[in-house]
């Protein structure tokens, strides 16, 4: 009777949000408070009662400052309280794993912007496994961070290659699958592969890398996925935050 219920809970909520790009005019995400507080607002109406923000920190392209985004998600957070919405934010970044990325790691870790527990989520090209990501695995534990792959499941270069996939799993990497990916949002080949990570059991945390409404939206078609309440039966991390 108690599995029914936990089970019946599970699905008709929107769990632990820990990707999304909800800080206004730093990136491709939103670009006003007022999109964002709707998106968070809607979010919330799932279900979801936290929610990470993730803004891109990428070399040339968004040259995002930590305390930058630390005092513009301090704005939004007030702002998410005068409209009442009930979402705890938290800021994290989503760095690409680039040349700036590694000097960070060897200067200054304790600078960078983390989730949770230390769990720093990272990107890298679509194309390209970068040559440097095990020195980067490595680096980032010694210094007391758990490196989380942002959506392994949009890579080119991992797809049907489960061996890479576990090879990361074993270095300690833990991999966050986007939930818009089983709505079909980015490619057939992306929702394909996120379903067989999900059929294998190897994610780690699921987010919605949610940048705007289109992408809000989609969240909510793929709540309807059998694929979806698979992974939230998943014994995710998203369940310890
Ligand atoms: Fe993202």
């Amino acid at each position: 009777m108690f599995g029914i219920f936990k089970k019946s809970v599970r699905l008709n909520n929107y769990i632990t949000d820990v990707h999304s790009h909800l800080i206004p005019g730093v990136d491709d995400g939103v670009q006003s408070f007022e999109e964002s507080l709707e998106i968070l607002a809607a979010l919330n109406k799932l279900g979801t009662k936290k929610v990470t923000t993730t803004p891109h920190i990428m070399g040339d392209l968004y040259q995002n400052n930590e305390a930058d985004l630390v005092k513009i998600g301090n704005t939004l957070r007030e702002k998410i309280v005068e409209q009442g919405i009930d979402i705890e934010l938290s800021i994290a970044a989503e760095y690409f794993l680039d040349e700036s990325l590694m000097d960070k790691i060897n200067k200054t870790p304790s600078a960078l912007l983390t989730f949770g527990d230390g769990f720093l989520l990272f990107e890298t090209s679509f194309y390209n496994r970068p040559l440097y990501i095990n020195d980067f695995i490595f680096r980032a534990q010694s210094a007391g961070l758990k490196p989380v792959l942002a959506h392994p499941e949009r890579y080119s270069y991992l797809y049907n290659d489960f061996s890479a996939i576990e090879d990361l799993i074993e270095r300690g990497v833990l991999l966050q699958l986007n939930i818009i990916s089983l709505a079909n949002f980015y490619s057939k080949q992306t929702k394909r592969f996120a379903e067989q990570l999900i059929e294998k059991k190897l994610i780690h945390f699921i987010g919605s890398d949610c940048h705007n409404t289109i992408q809000c939206n989609a969240i909510k078609t793929a709540m309807m996925n059998k694929y979806y309440t698979m992974a939230i039966n998943l014994p995710l991390l998203n369940y310890e935050l």
